[in-house]
């Protein structure tokens, strides 16, 4: 597995939000967690990157334990975060912000990133504050995978956007696993998720509540009722 976590615990302060979820995602695989706002998504996510410590539980990579790794280290043994509200840099050019984040070596170059999203390429010379929400995914998006990602983490991917820009991140989303990019989706919808995830984690007050394949989560309407906004 590329990144495991076994019986995660973790929270804020004295406050478990975490009750022991076990994550995994492989080569190539997308993996959606799922869930209601305020179950544990982006917690979970925050653990995994290092940004919050674990209470409990054990995350490996490969085979090394990086449990009490920093984050700057796990982000470079392959771990790309487009975070929850994006978080570009308001003050610096797309152009800036790409240059910020790219590693040398890696599998991405600036002119790839401009190619998979040509809106960036348009917008290089403006600066993060003056982009629509939708450019600024785009350019999250574009610094994770210049980190040379692994693992591709989305913290809600497409929350806030345009329809016919959410569709675009899903397409490119798509074009990214057809080349083998592993992703972990973390997402409070399911219907774009369908189509693009193998497995699903689903996640109710910290824990896990149900896990499979996607296909059965889709056959399965009840399920989606209970623990997702469909
Ligand atoms: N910074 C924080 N301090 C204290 N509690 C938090 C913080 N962030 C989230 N929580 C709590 O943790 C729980 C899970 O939140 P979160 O992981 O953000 O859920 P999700 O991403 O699934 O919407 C919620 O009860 C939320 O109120
Ligand atoms: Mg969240």
């Amino acid at each position: 597995m590329l990144i495991e976590a076994a019986g995660l615990c973790a929270g804020y302060g004295d406050a478990r939000v975490l009750h022991g979820v076990d994550l995994s995602v492989g080569e190539g695989e997308i993996v959606a967690l799922l869930g209601r706002n305020g179950m544990g998504k982006t917690t979970t996510v925050k653990a995994l990157m290092g940004l919050l410590p674990a209470m409990a539980g054990r995350i490996h990579m490969g085979g090394t334990d990086v449990t009490a790794l920093p984050a700057h280290r796990r982000a470079r043994l392959g771990l790309g975060l487009v975070p929850e509200g994006r978080r570009v840099f308001p003050t610096l050019t797309v152009e800036e912000n790409l240059r910020a984040t790219a590693v040398p070596g890696g599998r991405w170059s600036l002119p790839d990133v401009y190619a998979l999203f040509p809106r960036l390429a348009e917008r290089r010379s403006n600066f993060g504050n003056q982009l629509s929400g939708g450019e600024q995914q785009m350019l999250a998006i574009g610094r994770a995978l210049l980190t040379d990602p692994r693992v591709l983490i989305l913290d809600e991917a497409t929350e806030g956007l345009a329809p016919v820009i959410r569709r675009e991140i899903w397409a490119t989303l798509a074009r990214l696993k057809d080349e083998g990019q592993a992703i972990l989706l973390a997402d409070s919808r399911l219907q774009a998720i369908l189509a693009l995830a193998d497995r699903a984690v689903i996640l109710t007050k910290g824990e896990i509540a149900w896990t499979g394949a996607t296909a059965a989560l889709q056959a399965d309407a009840e399920l989606q009722r209970r623990h997702l906004a469909v």
